[in-house]
């Protein structure tokens, strides 16, 4: 199976099972932080994990974030065609993230994940990863 068709299944399941809000052609790109979120614009210097994602401004209105909310974040690929690693495709296609930051500086349509939470569907060395969404309850 190739990776596209994985993360579609995913998306698709994720669609059919759980989900108001979706537009599946909507592609956003996730960098990660080493740093950990200690200081948020949702909750302050309170600790929500080491799955956490901090969003874009841009991003944030797109996707109708909402702190604490959790984001289904899917692996789809690389960013550029030069680039060599993206998914780890023996890990997960997807990661569960609590919504904890919304970052007015950061590039439009990025979000940032926590380096645990983007380890868990790509290739630290990636960066970078174009990526969907779904919400979650
Ligand atoms: C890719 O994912 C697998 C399974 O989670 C993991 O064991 C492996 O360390 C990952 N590879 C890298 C280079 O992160």
């Amino acid at each position: 199976m190739k990776k596209g068709d994985a993360a579609l299944i995913v998306l698709m399941v994720a669609a059919c099972c759980f989900l108001s809000h979706v537009k599946a052609d909507e592609i956003f790109i996730a960098g990660f932080t080493n740093k950990p979120f200690s200081r948020t614009s949702c909750f302050g210097e309170e600790n929500k994990g080491n799955k956490v994602v901090g969003l874009s401004g841009s991003t944030w209105d797109d996707i109708g974030a909402e702190c604490g909310k959790k984001l289904r974040v899917i692996c789809m690929g690389p960013v550029s065609p030069d680039q060599t690693k993206d998914c780890n495709l023996s890990s997960s296609t997807y990661v569960d993230v609590i919504v904890v930051n919304r970052c007015e500086d950061c590039e439009d349509g990025t979000m940032k994940l926590s380096k645990d939470a983007f380890e868990e569907i790509a290739y630290e060395e990636a960066h970078r990863v174009k990526v969907q969404y779904v919400w979650v309850p």
